[in-house]
């Protein structure tokens, strides 16, 4: 039976990602920083049947990326053919305010990881959860392992660090080490601040008058989103290879903020004109009400206005392609947090 272990596993790819290597019969060894709150593995729980695998074939253990005397420890005493990094301070705007802590965690973390491997007895398999957020503002797209890499935040700039120590790694050291380069990847269980989430959780709530308007920054900025599950098979698939490699995981498309946002009201069945322009920029329904303001808290310092990736290698070299589509992804969604908000109306009454 194959071990890994899973940095993040409380986040939302973590969660995906475990779901998936407990269903290929993986003993999978979960990271989990300490929190005030004790349970933070939520996202663990609504997705598998937490309480069969715990202490069976799924272990939490306590860990953080700054400690190189934990993280020695649990990879010396479990001797795992696998570590996937998820871990990370992965907010972009926020690693604006938090830069230091967030280099601590994305850069210095990963060198703890690889200076432990480089003295380790067995080949343990290394994946680093690398980014689009690396390129930052290009203008030769789509963008590939061979597009230049410019990042426009403490985060990108932290997690280029990283993805170069991989590589530099398994070249010095013979590590076997990849990155998966992920464009953005959202689910049901996407944390409430990042855009797409915010914006179905927030429109959710206004549909059932728990609030009155959701505020939020550039709407103008393209993504290339793709499904979480979908993303969660790629990571894997990169450390089976036989070789180690850097690959793009992407969906080949984007959109922008502004088109989730009509998506989201095409499922609601509500018809929206966006009014104004700029920070004075509103979106409102037949009734005038508005639904969306922008905030100029929520634009950030930089931003990366256009991310579309190409997904060739990853296409040829395993096989992967992204299964499910912009629209889809919008209304899995949507109608989850619209069946949350309704439940947890209901229960407050
Ligand atoms: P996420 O939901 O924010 O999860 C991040 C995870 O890292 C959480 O489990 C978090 O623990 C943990 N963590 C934070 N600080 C830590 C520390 N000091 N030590 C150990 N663990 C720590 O992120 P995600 O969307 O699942 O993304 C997973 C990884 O992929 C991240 O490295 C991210 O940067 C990268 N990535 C994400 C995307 C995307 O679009 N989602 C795209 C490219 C790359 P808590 O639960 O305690 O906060
Ligand atoms: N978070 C957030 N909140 N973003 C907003 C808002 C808002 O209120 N309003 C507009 N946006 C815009 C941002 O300015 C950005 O252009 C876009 O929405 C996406 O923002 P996020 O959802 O926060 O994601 P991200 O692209 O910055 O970063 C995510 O994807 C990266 C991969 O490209 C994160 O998951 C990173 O960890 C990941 O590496």
């Amino acid at each position: 039976m194959k071990k890994a272990i899973i940095t993040g596993i409380t986040g939302q790819t973590g969660s995906y990602l475990a779901k998936l290597l407990l269903e290929k019969n993986y003993k999978v060894y979960g990271i989990k920083r300490r929190t005030s709150s004790v349970y933070n593995t939520e996202r663990l729980e609504e997705i598998i049947n937490f309480k069969k695998y715990l202490n069976k074939r799924l272990f939490i253990l306590y860990g953080d990326l700054t400690d190189y005397y934990n993280l020695n420890t649990i990879i010396n005493k479990i001797n795992p053919d696998e570590i996937y990094n998820l871990g990370a301070q992965s907010h972009v705007q926020i690693s604006f305010d938090i830069p230091e802590y967030t280099t601590q965690v994305n850069a210095v973390g990963v060198l703890n990881i690889l200076n432990i491997l480089k003295d380790h007895k067995k080949k343990i398999k290394f994946y680093q959860a690398s980014t689009s957020e690396m390129f930052g503002n290009q203008n030769k797209i789509p963008l590939n392992e061979k597009s230049n890499m410019s990042p426009a935040s403490p985060y990108g700039i932290s997690k280029l660090y990283a993805y170069n120590l991989v590589r530099n790694y398994r070249e010095s050291y013979n590590i076997f080490a990849s990155n998966g380069i992920l464009f953005n990847h959202e689910s049901p269980l996407r944390g409430e601040n990042f855009v797409t989430r915010k914006i179905t959780l927030g429109l959710a709530k206004i549909y059932y008058g728990v609030e009155n308007t959701l505020e939020l920054g550039n709407l103008n900025s393209k993504r290339d989103w793709g499904h979480a599950r979908d993303y969660a098979v790629a990571i894997w698939k990169i450390l089976q290879l036989k070789k180690p490699t850097d690959l793009v995981i992407c969906s080949d498309k984007n959109y922008s903020i502004r088109d989730f946002i009509k998506e989201c009201f095409k499922i609601l069945k509500i018809n929206i004109k966006f009014i104004g322009s700029g920070i004075k920029e509103r979106v409102v329904d037949k009734n005038k009400k508005t639904w969306i303001k922008v905030n100029k808290k929520y634009i950030r310092p930089r931003d990366i206005d256009n991310l579309i990736g190409s997904s060739k290698l990853a296409k040829k070299i395993m096989k992967w392609k992204c299964k499910t589509s912009f629209k889809q992804l919008v209304q899995e969604m949507m109608e989850n947090d619209l069946r949350k908000i309704k439940l947890e109306k209901k229960l407050l009454k």
